[in-house]
């Protein structure tokens, strides 16, 4: 596996820091608190953790309004912490990974603020600022994510200015060579400091249409989505120059060697992959959300999964995963039974994956009612990502051993039962399930860096084989709650079961024709 780099291997484990651990009682997440918690990272077998924005920022996005890019927000911690996170994170072995919010700064950044002053002032074209149409209306029909339009009228200086997300994150102007260079100056601070690379915000949000024109009509649109999906954003997102910024962060990382580029990116497969540069000096790994954004079932993750496997360039790296900060947590959406099968899927399917804070134990979105949603998106149009940003579940303890203050969102009423101490004493737990995976995942060179042959995929049945070097790795997956039998040709049935979702299937041997139980998830090493 050396020939592979770090990154490659690498299981990502990503931190909401308001929500992981809490140093000091304000209820609110900290650098301490993750510092504290390094040997759990190391325990559960992870390899790099990637930390949601920390910088200072008026939590107008709780973080992803950022206010200035090379600091620490008070709520967190300070540069020293920071630093000796990565210190110490380093002396386990573990990657730090930041997340770099470049396509909109928030509208308290002396950027903005300087721009605002007036139409002449040097920071002006820092921004996309525009003239009304002849009627006073917003310059075209662009829709912001989080509900209404996406410009927001400056009286002062007489103009709109946009913003993809809130009024408060007004965009970054992508076209303007000295915002390139400010920005890619923040990421070499941070590589200078010892980061070991970035998750890039809405990467494929970067550069708008040169002629502003208007975005077209979604005709698949059905009431009861967000208003934002009432048109497709043909016009204001995934444009083609932005791929010669991706190219340019690359080139920037690159200097510093051993480095990984994330990218976010919500797009169709045959998209997507464009992210990774056509000479493969794109990002190192633009998110793949397949089985995040498909319906839970056999046939469409099997398609998913070929689909992305042709469609990947020569040498480009595959990626998976299963959940984060804005969406609902794979354990609601597909159940705690199948929860256990989707971790299985993550962490044998080629490629790296990423895990959600939390997954590890099977938590569950937590109700939150209306007048105590946070997320600026759950108050602007209902649909609140709070449920899955709640605090992590330490213990049994008062607040499960998050905080001794109050929390900042409510913890969900199963933490006596769902947290890392209990699962740690059961065996039969999600947690000692991810342990068992990730330490098999270790030890398996086939189940990192072995070739996908998918072997079936009917209505409720998923298998493949992961070889490598001879060895050779069979997983069959049932996303059903019936028992099935799965036939195959003995050569690539005939092994032992070494990791189950249901621990008592684990030591059987199996034969040609094997039996699933429900919600059963095998991982066979073959004979
Ligand atoms: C994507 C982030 O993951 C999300 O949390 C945020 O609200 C938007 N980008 C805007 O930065």
């Amino acid at each position: 596996m050396s020939e592979h780099a770090w990154w490659q291997r690498a299981v990502v484990y990503q931190i909401y820091p308001r929500s992981f651990a809490d140093s000091n009682g304000d209820g609110v997440g900290d650098l301490r608190g993750i510092i504290q918690r390094l040997d759990y990272l190391v325990d559960l077998g992870v390899d790099a953790l990637w930390i949601s924005p920390i910088y200072p920022s008026p939590m107008a996005d709780f973080g992803y309004d950022v206010a200035n890019y090379t600091d620490i927000h008070p709520l967190f911690g300070d540069m020293d912490d920071l630093r000796e996170l990565v210190q110490r994170a380093h002396a386990r072995g573990l990657k730090v990974i930041l997340d770099f919010v470049p396509n909109h700064t928030s509208s308290e950044h002396p950027w903005f603020l300087e721009a605002k002053r007036s139409r002449t002032s040097d920071a002006r074209s820092f921004y996309l600022w525009h003239d009304p149409k002849s009627d006073g209306g917003p310059p075209n029909n662009w829709l912001s994510v989080f509900g209404g339009s996406a410009w927001t009228w400056d009286e002062a200086s007489g103009q709109y200015y946009y913003h993809a997300f809130l009024a408060e994150q007004p965009d970054l102007n992508w076209r303007e060579p000295a915002v390139r260079r400010a920005m890619y100056d923040v990421l070499r601070f941070w590589l200078e400091l010892g980061i070991d690379g970035f998750r890039v915000d809405v990467l494929w949000h970067l550069i708008k249409d040169a002629e502003w024109r208007d975005n077209p009509p979604n005709p698949d649109y059905r009431p009861g989505q967000a208003p934002y999906s009432s048109l497709l954003p043909a016009y204001s997102t995934d444009q083609p120059e932005v791929l010669d910024i991706v190219r340019e962060m690359r080139g920037v990382l690159d200097e510093y060697g051993d480095r990984v580029l994330i990218g976010e990116v919500y797009l169709p497969v045959s998209r997507l992959v464009s992210y990774y540069g056509d000479k493969g000096d794109g990002a190192h790994l633009p998110f793949n959300f397949q089985l995040v954004v498909l319906p839970w079932r056999g046939p469409l993750i099997s398609a998913a999964i070929t689909e992305y496997e042709a469609a990947l360039p020569p040498g480009a790296w595959p990626n998976w995963v299963l959940g984060n900060h804005d969406q609902p947590r794979i354990a609601s959406r597909v159940g705690p039974k199948q929860a256990r099968v989707a971790a299985v899927l993550l962490l044998t399917l080629r490629g790296t994956p990423t895990l959600y804070y939390g997954d590890e134990l099977g938590l569950c979105d937590v109700a939150i009612p209306s007048e105590r949603f946070q997320d600026p998106q759950g108050k602007n149009i209902g649909i609140s990502r709070d449920p899955a940003r709640t605090p992590m579940q330490w213990s049994a303890e008062p607040n499960a051993g998050f905080t001794t203050g109050v929390p900042w969102l409510p913890l969900s009423d199963d933490y006596e039962r769902l947290n890392v101490e209990a699962e740690s004493r059961d065996a039969d737990s999600m947690l000692a399930l991810y342990r068992r995976l990730i330490a098999l995942r270790r030890k398996e060179p086939a189940l990192v860096v072995g070739g996908y042959r998918p072997l079936v995929a009917d209505a409720d049945v998923v298998a493949y084989v992961r070889e490598h070097a001879g060895r050779r790795w069979l997983v069959a997956l049932n996303l059903s709650s019936a028992e099935r039998r799965l036939s195959l040709d003995a050569s690539d049935a005939r092994g032992e079961i070494i990791v189950a979702t249901n621990r008592e299937r684990e030591s059987e041997h199996v034969g040609g024709d094997i039996r699933l139980g429900a919600d059963d998830g095998l991982v066979v090493r073959l004979e």
